[in-house]
């Protein structure tokens, strides 16, 4: 069961009218575009997955709600190929619970598998190629970049001397015994090596900084994009790319008239987190973040 996070909110920001064009990158198990496909009776929704179960579940629940939808069984970083504009886009990153739970996927330190992590299981690299091919000075890189752990240096070295790995278990204990005893008490010691490598084989933040820049071109006015981010990587890119198209350029804000071309397209419409009684219901809802903007 995937229970979505931060559902009311990100709806109600997306503004929905009934005959709107939506486009949710991460249909997961359909909570959001239930939802949607709810509010929008004239409108259309285009879902995207990579995730044969995700889809197949969710196609089920959106056919009893209405036939106005089109799911597109791809990478989001597709997004153009939507080919129309549109007025609500719905980011909510990450993999599912679903995902997280089941042995077969390998993305769980707690739960032994095979070492897989792959979104889309059409897909080449998983995560056996990335821990038992890649060189140290690529493993260091990735575990500092994408996991930020202070301890990688260590834990892909012991990587290197006990290859061959070959399950998500096995791994794990390689990280716990490769980082000193006080650090194993604060949270999982695997948790940031695992995102790192997650991140790598489903190369996430190149991903998704693409397909959003690409979606705020595909907005209509007063269209909005609605992010939901897992992590402090995510949250930054979605930041980052929103205060560049919501602000007039560094070196012309002191003109005192500033030329239309230059003046910000979008308007940063919300930036906001979970409530305590959501994190307290849902254990997944804790770091995560909702930031929204508008296309004037
Ligand atoms: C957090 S879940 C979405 C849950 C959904 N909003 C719901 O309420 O049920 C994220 C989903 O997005 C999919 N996903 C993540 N990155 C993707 C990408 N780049 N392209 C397509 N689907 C992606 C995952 O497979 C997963 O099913």
């Amino acid at each position: 069961m995937h229970t979505s996070v931060l559902l009311e909110e990100s709806i109600k920001y997306l503004n929905l009218k009934d005959d709107s064009i939506v486009i949710d990158c991460t249909l997961g198990y359909g909570g959001h575009s239930s939802k949607i496909l709810k509010i929008i009776k004239n409108g259309y929704l285009y879902a995207f997955d990579q995730d044969e179960e995700a889809i197949e579940n969710a196609d089920k629940k959106l056919k009893e709600i209405g036939t106005n939808y089109k799911i597109i069984d791809k990478n989001f970083k597709n997004i153009e190929e939507v080919n129309q504009k549109v007025d609500a886009i719905l980011f909510d990153l990450g993999v599912s619970s679903p995902q997280l739970d089941e042995d077969y996927r390998g993305f769980s330190y707690h739960k032994d598998s095979k070492l897989d992590m792959r979104m889309d299981r059409r897909q080449k690299l998983d995560a056996y190629e990335v821990v038992n091919t890649y060189p140290l000075e690529k493993l260091i890189k990735i575990f500092k970049e994408y996991g930020e752990e202070k301890y990688s240096v260590s834990i892909a070295k012991a990587i290197i001397k006990a290859r061959p790995i070959e399950t998500t278990l096995e791994l794990s204990e390689i990280i716990k015994n490769n980082v000193p005893e006080k650090y194993r008490k604060k949270s999982h010691p695997a948790r940031k090596i695992f995102q790192a490598i997650r991140i790598e084989v489903n190369d996430e933040l190149n991903v998704f900084e693409k397909a959003l820049k690409k979606a705020l071109k595909m907005l209509n006015k007063n269209g909005r994009i609605a992010v939901i981010t897992f992590h402090s990587l995510e949250d930054k890119i979605c930041k980052k790319i929103f205060k560049e198209v919501s602000s007039v350029p560094r070196e012309l804000q002191n003109l005192p008239v500033i030329p239309d071309e230059y003046k910000p397209k979008y308007k940063i419409i919300a930036n906001i987190k979970p409530t305590d009684k959501e994190i307290g219901d849902n254990k997944r809802a804790r770091s995560s973040r909702l930031r929204v903007i508008e296309k004037e």
